[in-house]
């Protein structure tokens, strides 16, 4: 008999959420991690810490341009940047403890370690092997730099090395104007760093609905970050504390510099699955480096699953962490299911930047007749009061049937907004439906309400 029913490689937001369902469901289960904590790249150093950064310096940028407008009168704030990577810290230690304790109550093994697989049905983890009916693959991604770079986690930093610089940088170079570049570069503009952003497109975040894009892209401009576009970063040069980046231009081959305390290096992830052993083991492998999937998580090899980050699609925690629940059923031999097409996106600054389904420009291209209802935060009350007003709801409607077919926020909470357009969408609902429910008053939700009802006969307060 086997030692486990489950075991799972990897405690990230996929491999924790797996083992957590799959006890649940009565199945014996373990989960191998080697780092010292739970929660993988999400909680040690990536979501949660960076959002602890962007809160820290959301509330310094209040003190420092709303509380005066307010009638609030305070001493100019000062950082302490040891006692703010302290509380970044201490919230990265509730969470992994959090997951802990997760793991007692539901009886998960934690097996301490780096775990391989020898052959199907088998996980070591240092020297002990360990036996399970099936293994789950969830070992998630490494930061993916770029040739001629080199990395030290000092002055050429990843995200990883950004979240515990040694100082706040006179000024931050970011490589890549993705959901990194920005968070991270809005989190040291806000603490007084001069930023630039270089980024290889003509505009940010690509594959963004193309006006959110450009609107983000002029309020973070506002904040003070500088964008760089359609440059192609060549190389980086280390000169002890310091660093100089060198660019050409796409337009006209020009070669540029720029000097930098720190480098951030956001040009995208790759899967890691380094020391699993799956080249010997026969798992087949995409030419992107990730491992090759069935629509039920089963890799070429039978008994052995992956999901999350080191398999196909974007790499979002809550991606991997749906995966996780529906492979943790199918092994429990229920109806697993992920739906694709309703994934929210969000960027974390500010304002918030969240998306989910179909993009205007992806709607133009299949030549499907929508129609847009935009609604801006300037007329919703509650985002006036809160200094809050700058940015807009979009409703994508079927101009036939009405129903949603995509939304793209920017502004106040837009990553919790976005949530009711995902489960409007899941039902499969209309503008309409959206338009005749509801909405408390005041709440930013109105501006989501009034953006379906300009859908239909057009939104009350614009
Ligand atoms: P990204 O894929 O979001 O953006 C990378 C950017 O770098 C792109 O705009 C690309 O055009 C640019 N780039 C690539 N090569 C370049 C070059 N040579 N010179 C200049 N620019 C270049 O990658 P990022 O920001 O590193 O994030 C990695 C992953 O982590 C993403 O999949 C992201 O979704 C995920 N993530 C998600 C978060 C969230 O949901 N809030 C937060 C942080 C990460």
């Amino acid at each position: 008999m086997a030692d486990y029913d489950v075991i799972v490689i990897g405690s990230g937001p996929g491999g924790y959420v797996c083992a957590i369902r799959c006890a649940q469901l009565g199945l014996k289960t373990a989960c191998v991690e080697g780092r010292e904590t739970l929660g993988g790249t999400c909680l040690n150093i990536g979501c949660i810490p960076s959002k602890a950064l962007l809160h820290a310096s959301h509330q310094l940028h209040e003190a420092e341009h709303n509380f005066e407008k307010m009638g609030l009168k305070v001493a100019a704030p000062k950082v302490d940047w040891k006692a703010m990577l302290a509380y970044k810290d201490d919230v990265i230690g509730q969470n992994t403890k959090g997951i802990e304790f997760l793991f007692k109550k539901n009886k998960i093994d934690w097996l301490k370690g780096w775990g391989a697989i020898p052959e199907a049905g088998k996980v070591k983890v240092g020297d002990d092997v360990h036996s399970a009916k099936h293994v789950v693959i969830a070992s998630g991604s490494e930061p993916s730099s770029l040739p001629g770079i080199e990395i030290d986690e000092e002055t050429v930093v990843t995200s990883t090395g950004a979240l515990e610089l040694g100082k706040i940088p006179k000024k931050l170079v970011v490589i890549g104007a993705g959901v990194i570049g920005l968070e991270l570069g809005s989190v040291y503009a806000r603490l007084g760093a001069e930023v630039t952003v270089i980024e290889y497109l003509d505009g940010i975040t690509p594959g963004m609905d193309a006006e959110v894009a450009k609107q983000f892209q002029k309020i973070l401009s506002k904040q003070g970050l500088k964008f760089v576009l359609g440059a192609a970063v060549q190389g980086v040069e280390t000169l002890k504390t310091k660093a100089k980046v060198t660019y050409k231009l796409r337009k006209d081959d020009s070669e540029h510099t720029i000097d930098a305390d720190t480098v951030l290096v956001s040009t995208g992830r790759r899967p890691f699955t380094d020391g699993l052993g799956l080249a010997d083991l026969g798992v087949k492998m995409t030419d992107r480096g990730q491992i090759e999937t069935d629509g039920h998580y089963a890799t070429s090899v039978k008994g052995v699953y992956a999901i999350g980050d080191a398999i196909a699609g974007p790499m979002l925690a809550h991606k991997a962490e749906d995966e996780g629940m529906a492979v943790a059923e199918i092994l429990a031999g229920q109806a697993g299911h992920v739906n694709y097409d309703v994934i929210p996106g969000v960027i974390y600054t500010h304002p918030e930047v969240a998306s989910v389904g179909k993009t205007e420009e992806q709607l133009k291209e299949a030549g499907h007749a929508y129609k847009a209802g935009k609604f801006s935060f300037m007329g919703n009350g509650r985002a006036k009061a809160n200094f809050a007003a700058d940015g807009f709801v979009k409703i994508l409607a079927d101009s036939k049937t009405d129903r949603v077919l995509g939304a793209h926020i920017i502004g106040p909470m837009a990553g919790d907004l976005i949530h009711e357009i995902c489960v409007a969408m899941e039902f499969g609902a209309a503008a309409e439906d959206i338009a005749r429910t509801c909405h408390a008053h005041p709440t930013y939700s109105e501006a989501v309400r009034e953006a379906a009802l300009a859908c239909g006969d057009g939104p009350i307060h614009s």
